[in-house]
């Protein structure tokens, strides 16, 4: 928990002037996208591409999770000029929450208005089809650390945010038309939150349907709650890299996830590039 919030903001405001100096004269983003598994090889298609290890890059922490790379991108993506993140924290990384959303700060004092968030996810929705999409609208946390926990910053925004919207709807709205355009079969859904790193049991996936999960995963939550405490629009799309636990009757692993998002990822990087060209922000 955050107990010195002007050393807090200073280490954000030294990350954020860090950043603005790599990009020397380059325009600052509008548009941040976290690339979740699947999704690495979107990196590779910015054009005229600056990378930024984690490492280099002052209070930032370094990301351990498989397959996370650990590197900002500052390049252009279907024209528009954007920030990735390749690479995320976790709290099962054992991270606490300000810094598993450290990097949102950041980009909101950069002045990002959007965050295109990405990640795979558990179906919990008993008519899901591996690989499919899901346009995240709603989320369940309740049983998670609280993000904003500890004294407010008010420079961040207010005590008690709103979280009618945390999703943006008009952002929502554009990613499903961009799926249809595209012929990307995407459905809507709640996400639900689990804190990992044990995937879950079967009865707590049946608790998530009863209370109306379409998936789970272990990310993007606490990352969308910083965004919205900051008035950054968010948007956010799963990948259904397996059914969740109880369904098929077979174990979960960590391959089975890789694999399936390794198969949803030219689906999942059209429909990235499609959403940033239309974007008006
Ligand atoms: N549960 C939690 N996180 C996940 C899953 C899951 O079934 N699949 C991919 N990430």
């Amino acid at each position: 928990m955050i107990t010195d919030t002007a050393e807090f903001v200073k280490r954000v405001d030294g990350a954020a002037s860090y950043i603005r100096n790599a990009l020397s004269g380059r325009p600052i983003p509008s548009v941040c996208i976290v690339l979740g598994s699947g999704l690495g090889p979107l990196s590779s298609m910015a054009e005229d591409a600056l990378e930024i290890p984690y490492k280099e890059i002052p209070g930032f922490p370094v990301s351990t999770a498989p397959g996370h790379k650990g590197a900002l991108i500052a390049g252009t993506l279907s024209g528009k000029p954007v920030f990735m993140m390749n690479g995320r924290f976790h709290y099962y990384e054992g991270y606490p929450m300000e810094t598993v959303t450290f990097y949102v700060r950041v980009m909101g004092r950069l002045g990002v208005k959007a965050l295109f968030l990405t990640n795979a996810a558990g179906g919990i929705d008993l008519d899901m089809k591996v690989p499919e999409l899901v346009a995240i609208t709603d989320h369940l946390s309740f049983l998670a650390e609280p993000v904003l926990r500890g004294p407010n910053i008010a420079e961040f925004g207010t005590r008690f945010p709103d979280q009618c919207h945390v999703y943006d709807p008009a952002l929502t709205d554009l990613l499903e038309n961009c799926a249809k355009d595209l012929g990307i079969r995407m459905r809507r859904g709640i996400y639900a939150y689990s804190k990992g790193p044990q995937y879950e049991t079967p009865a707590e996936i049946r608790a998530w349907r009863t209370l109306g999960a379409a998936c789970v995963g272990m990310s993007t939550v606490p990352e969308a709650i910083a965004a919205s405490h900051m008035g950054i629009r968010v948007a956010a799309v799963s990948c259904i890299t397996n059914m969740a636990a109880g369904i098929t009757g077979n174990a979960l692993s960590e391959q089975e996830v890789l694999d399936n998002a390794a198969l949803a990822s030219e689906n999942s990087c059209a429909l990235v590039r499609e959403f940033i060209k239309r974007i008006e922000i």
